[in-house]
């Protein structure tokens, strides 16, 4: 992270703590495509505000995606709340696609919860259906760690966290996530070989959020609603419109097991 993005994050935090008067934060969640229902789930807001008042926080363009930011309070302390995230594919380098997760770190979490829509690779994993992802394979030829700093990436996805999870949900299946820049989805072809490379899943989001959190030292717990077959996997072609539609059906419950899981760390 260079000394720039740090800052931004710092003044970030500042602005949050100002704008909320939490003194800091035990986790934070960011949540993907249409996901108001699943924020709902994690309790009232205490504060909640327009994520572009804060320093360094896009107007987030993607349809179903809201820049907002919600102060909860959580069982074991204040919870972040992030309602939508910026991406590459919207024109969006790596600093601010993973800003909110170098705030959240900057106003104390050590924890990041991240969520995503995704397409199945995998005929088990329906639609409707979550998974954890248990590790990921970046595609989207990008990183947000800059410099020699070698940040080690094994059980990036904390396998403490992962059993907590599964704890709550003991059929919750886990899943390897490939990330791709998009915006368009991936030819048959791709679906293919994404299957032969060891993925489960794919989408746009989430790896390079994951990787700056490591970055920080914080732990990672990330949640994937399949809301349709890849190309070619499916009786049809595959559209935002049904990816959307899948995750606002699903939100609510994802949000209960969030809950759930939340509550235990
Ligand atoms: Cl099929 N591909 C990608 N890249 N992202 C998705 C998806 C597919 N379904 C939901 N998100």
């Amino acid at each position: 992270m260079s000394i720039q993005a740090h800052a931004r994050a710092r003044a970030a935090a500042d602005r949050l703590r100002a704008r909320t008067g939490v003194d800091r934060y035990t986790a934070a969640v960011v949540l993907g495509s249409g996901w108001e229902a699943a924020a709902d789930a994690l309790g009232a807001p205490r504060v909640e505000l327009d994520a572009t008042l804060l320093p360094g926080f896009v107007e987030p363009a993607a349809l179903g995606h809201h820049g907002v930011v919600r102060s909860v309070p959580g069982h074991r302390g204040e919870l972040l709340v992030f309602l939508g995230r910026p991406h590459l594919y919207e024109g969006h380098d790596p600093d601010t696609v993973v800003h909110s997760v170098r705030t959240a770190v900057a106003a104390g979490a050590d924890t990041i919860v991240l969520t995503n829509a995704a397409g199945s690779l995998d005929p088990d994993l329906a639609p409707g259906r979550l998974a954890l992802v248990a590790d990921h394979i970046n595609l989207t030829g990008r990183s947000p760690v800059v410099g020699p700093r070698f940040v080690d990436l094994t059980d990036a996805y904390s396998p403490e966290l992962r059993a907590l999870a599964r704890e709550v949900d003991p059929a919750l299946p886990e899943a390897v996530y490939a990330a791709v820049p998009g915006p368009h989805f991936e030819t048959p072809a791709e679906v293919r070989m994404l299957r032969t490379l060891g993925a489960d899943l794919v989408g746009m989001s989430t790896v390079l959020e994951a990787i700056a959190a490591r970055e920080l030292g914080a732990r990672v717990l990330a949640l994937s609603l399949v809301t349709n077959p890849a190309a070619g996997l499916g009786p049809g072609p595959v559209n935002h419109e049904d990816v959307l539609r899948t995750g606002r059906a699903a939100a609510a419950k994802v949000g209960t097991l969030l809950a759930d899981v939340l509550k235990k760390i």
